[in-house]
């Protein structure tokens, strides 16, 4: 039908075939479509040779010439599908990292990673979704064994996990937008009377995937006994196994980030050792983990500086320590 429309109004159509092209790139598929149809017919066919048999035309009509009609000239596809086929980034968050990402007592996720990623994806002007996902699926560690990329991360399941510092393991396997929080401090949690500097002999629990591993333990030169025997190292995979491993004995002492594990020894007997803050050798800041085939970073980056330079980024820190302060701390890079 709305090629005999068309039909009916050749030369206007061919008169503004130009403009119709520069419509087509702004505003895309649908338009597009129909943009197609004119300009071919337009071209296909002499002017006015229809007019008089209009209503016929329908049926008779030749096929308009795909090559004319795709010509770079008339419509540009790629540029078309570039602008309007808009990429949605799939970014996985854990599920429950202190102020970082907890349920409210509606059972909500909330925290200050969803908070910065709707504010960082909207400056970058990307579409970004939250996916959920266990820690390990983004990174994973055993006994013994350097750490290891998730199945989630590796196959390409999300672009990015949220949270995630450099370490020089780390940066074998995956790239790293720049940071957003200040380094983690890490401690020893066990029960009063412990003495984290000398942890010879002693059972210890780490979670699996994070950055204080054997490698970290191994870089903590005011502790003796810190180059563990594999023998006395045990994974959680999550922050409550290691919590009860530590309750039941499993291990003598857990070693973790105090983001992972502030809010989960409230209420317990469990305390963190030393307690001046230690950090692991040779790790960076919190901040996006992705393949390094992957092009969010640096999408993410320029969304993060433009937040920085324009004052966002701190006004959002400061908001997100009112709203989730009562997980504890939120440790945001000076801006
Ligand atoms: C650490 O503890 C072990 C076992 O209790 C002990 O043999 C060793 O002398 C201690 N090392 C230091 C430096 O205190
Ligand atoms: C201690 O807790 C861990 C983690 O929940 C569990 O896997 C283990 O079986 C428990 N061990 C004992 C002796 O209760
Ligand atoms: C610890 O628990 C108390 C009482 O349940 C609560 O008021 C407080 O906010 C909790 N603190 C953290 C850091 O979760």
């Amino acid at each position: 039908m709305s090629d005999a429309r068309s039909d009916s109004n050749v030369n206007h159509a061919t008169k503004t075939t130009q403009a119709t092209t520069t419509i087509t790139i702004a505003i895309c598929v649908p338009i597009a479509i129909v943009a197609l149809i004119i300009s071919a017919v337009a071209i296909s066919k002499p002017i006015g040779s229809d007019i008089t048999v209009q209503g016929e035309t329908t049926g008779t009509q030749q096929t308009p010439q795909p090559e004319v009609a795709y010509s770079p000239s008339t419509y540009d596809a790629s540029r078309c599908q570039v602008s309007n086929r808009k990429r949605i980034y799939t970014l996985a968050i854990g599920f429950d990292i202190g102020p970082y990402e907890y349920s409210d007592d509606s059972g909500f996720q909330v925290g200050f990673g969803r908070d910065l990623i709707d504010a960082v994806c909207q400056e970058a002007g990307i579409d970004c979704r939250i996916v959920r996902e266990p820690t390990t699926n983004c990174m994973f560690s055993e006994r013994g064994q350097p750490h290891r990329g998730g199945i989630g991360l590796m196959e390409g399941w999300y672009d990015a996990c949220t949270g995630w510092l450099t370490t020089r393991q780390r940066k074998q396997i995956f790239a790293f937008s720049k940071p957003f929080l200040k380094p983690i401090e890490v401690y020893f949690y066990a029960f009063p009377g412990f003495n984290p500097f000398n942890i010879t002999g002693k059972k210890i629990g780490l979670i699996s995937g994070l950055f204080t591993n054997e490698a970290c333990l191994a870089g903590l030169d005011q502790v003796a006994g810190r180059d563990v025997p594999h023998s006395n190292v045990f994974h959680a995979q999550t922050v409550d196994e290691l919590v009860a491993m530590i309750q039941n004995g499993t291990v003598d002492v857990g070693f973790s980030a105090r983001t992972a594990l502030a809010t989960k020894i409230n209420g317990t007997n469990i305390q963190h050792f030393p307690s001046d803050p230690m950090f692991c050798k040779n790790a960076g800041q919190p901040g996006m983990m992705t393949r390094k085939d992957n092009d969010f970073n640096s999408k993410w980056n320029e969304g993060f500086e433009k937040l920085v330079s324009s004052g966002r980024f701190k006004r959002l820190c400061d908001e997100a320590r009112i709203k989730h302060g009562h997980r504890g701390e939120i440790e945001c890079v000076d801006a």
